[in-house]
C-alpha cells in the first residue's frame, strides 16, 4: 500500500475507503463544499459574501445558529463575547508552567483543563451550550496572547472591550491597536478559516463528541488532529518552505527537487477540491495588499511557487487555504509558532456548531478496518521463540 487515499478491493471482495476519501458519514445543515466546482457557504451563503460584507462575530453567529442575526441579537452576541473573555486563574499558572511549550501545545492543554472550570460541561441545554460557546470563542485569543506574553516574561495585555473580536487578538499579541487594514484583514482570515465540513480535525471532534464526551474533549482532540503538518500545520510549514527557497529565481528548483522526492509542496492540495480553494482568492488578495505595502519578498516567492506549479495544477492540484495565509500572519507581525493558533481562533467556532450538530442527532462513530495480518497462527511457548 501507498499513502495514497482511495479505494481498494481485498481479495475477500470486500472494499476499503482509505482514509475514509469519499465516505460520506453523516448529513450536515453547516457547511456546503461543492469541491468540483471550488464553491465553499455557510449555513447556504456564499463564503465569497460573508468575507466581503460581514464581520467575524456576524459569520460566527451564523454558523451557531443556523441564521444571520438582526441588530439586536449581533449586538447582544458582541457584548457577550466580549463579557466572556477572562481566562481562570489558575488556567495562566498552568501556561506559566508551560510556557517555553509550542503554543498550539499550550493551547490544547488548556482547552483541555478548562474543563474543569465548568461545573455544567455535560449540560446540554440550549442556555448552557450557548454561554459555553461563547466563552470556548471569547477566550482562545485570550489563552494565545497570554502564552505568547507570558513566554517572553512579560504580564499579559488585557483584553481591550472597545475592540472586536480580531482586532482584540491582534491587539493582546502586539499592545498596539491595529490598524484598519490589519483589523480588516484578520476578520476575514477568521470568516474564511471558521468552518470546512468534515475535515480531519472536526472529524475528530464528532468522532469525540459521538461518545458523548464533553465538548472540552472533543475540542482538545480537534486541536490534536488540527496541528499535523498535513491538515492545520501546514501553514508553518509553508513558511519554513518560502525561506527555505528564499529567492523567487529559486522556487522551480525546490520544487522539481520536492518532485524528485515525491515530497509534497507544502500549501497545495487538499482532498475535497480538485479545483483553486474558493479561500484562496481572497488571501491571494491580501497578501499581495500588505506585500505590496513592504520590501519582504515573501509573496513573490509564493507567486514562483505558483509557476512552478503549473503542471500539477493541470491536475487538479492546487493552492489551499495555508498558502498565502501563511504570508499574511508573517507580514501582521505573527511570530510563525503562532500560525496555527491564528488559524485555530477562526476554526473553533466551526468545531463548535460541528459538535453541537453531532450532539443534537448523535450517533456513536465507529468504522471498520480490514485486517490483513497472519491468521490462526500456533501459539509458540516464550522459551521457544529465537
Ligand atoms: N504537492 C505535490 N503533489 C501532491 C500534493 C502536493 N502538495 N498534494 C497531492 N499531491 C499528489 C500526490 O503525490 C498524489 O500523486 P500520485 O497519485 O501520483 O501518487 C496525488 O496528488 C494524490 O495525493 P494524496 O496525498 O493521496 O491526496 P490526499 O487527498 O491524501 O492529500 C493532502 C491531501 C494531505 C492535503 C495533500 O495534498 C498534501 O500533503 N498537501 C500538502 C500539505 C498541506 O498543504 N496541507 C494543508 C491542507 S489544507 C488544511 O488542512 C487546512
Amino acid at each position: 500500500s501507498t499513502h495514497t487515499a482511495g479505494i481498494e478491493t481485498q481479495t475477500d471482495g470486500g472494499v476499503v475507503y482509505r482514509g475514509l476519501a469519499g465516505v460520506t458519514f453523516d448529513q450536515s445543515q453547516i457547511t456546503l463544499i461543492d469541491g468540483k466546482q471550488g464553491r465553499l457557504q455557510y449555513r447556504g451563503y456564499s463564503i465569497h459574501d460573508l468575507v466581503e460584507q460581514t464581520t467575524f462575530e456576524e459569520t460566527a453567529f451564523l454558523l451557531l445558529n443556523g441564521q444571520l442575526p438582526t441588530t439586536t441579537e449581533l449586538d447582544q452576541f458582541k457584548h457577550q463575547l466580549v463579557a466572556a473573555r477572562e481566562i481562570p486563574a489558575t488556567i495562566l499558572e498552568l501556561i506559566q508552567l508551560l510556557k517555553d511549550g509550542h503554543p498550539t501545545e499550550v493551547l490544547r492543554t488548556c482547552l483541555s483543563a478548562l474543563a474543569t472550570f465548568d461545573a455544567e460541561r455535560l449540560d446540554g441545554s440550549v442556555t448552557a451550550t450557548k454561554a459555553r460557546s461563547i466563552r470556548l470563542i471569547a477566550q482562545m485569543p485570550c489563552l494565545i496572547a497570554a502564552h505568547h506574553a507570558i513566554r517572553q516574561g512579560k504580564t499579559p495585555i488585557q483584553p481591550n472591550p472597545t475592540l472586536d473580536h480580531a482586532a482584540n487578538f491582534l491587539y493582546m499579541l502586539q499592545g498596539t491597536i491595529p490598524s484598519q487594514q490589519a483589523q480588516q484583514i484578520v476578520n476575514q482570515i477568521l470568516i474564511l478559516h471558521a468552518d470546512h465540513s468534515a475535515n480531519a480535525s472536526t472529524f475528530a471532534a464528532r468522532v469525540v463528541a459521538g461518545t458523548r464526551s464533553d465538548w472540552y474533549a472533543a475540542l482538545t482532540a480537534a486541536i490534536a488532529a488540527f496541528a499535523g503538518p498535513l491538515h492545520g500545520g501546514a501553514i508553518e510549514q509553508v513558511i519554513a518552505m518560502i525561506q527555505a527557497i528564499g529567492t523567487p529565481e529559486r522556487a522551480a528548483d525546490y520544487v522539481a527537487n520536492l518532485q524528485a522526492n515525491n515530497q509534497p509542496v507544502m500549501g497545495f492540495g487538499h482532498r475535497v477540491y480538485q479545483t483553486e480553494d474558493p479561500r484562496a482568492r481572497h488571501l491571494r488578495k491580501a497578501a499581495q495588499a500588505l506585500s505590496a505595502q513592504s520590501d519582504n519578498n515573501y509573496y513573490a516567492i509564493l507567486e514562483a511557487v505558483v509557476q512552478a506549479m503549473r503542471p500539477y495544477m493541470a491536475k487538479g492540484i492546487d493552492v489551499n487555504v495555508d498558502f498565502y495565509a501563511s504570508v499574511i500572519y508573517h507580514l501582521l507581525g505573527i511570530p510563525y509558532d503562532l500560525f496555527v493558533p491564528a488559524f485555530i481562533v477562526g476554526r473553533t467556532v466551526g468545531w463548535l456548531a460541528q459538535i453541537q450538530e453531532q450532539y443534537a442527532n448523535n450517533i456513536l462513530i465507529r468504522p471498520l478496518l480490514a485486517y490483513v495480518g497472519p491468521i490462526d497462527q500456533p501459539y509458540p511457548a516464550l522459551s521457544q521463540r529465537q
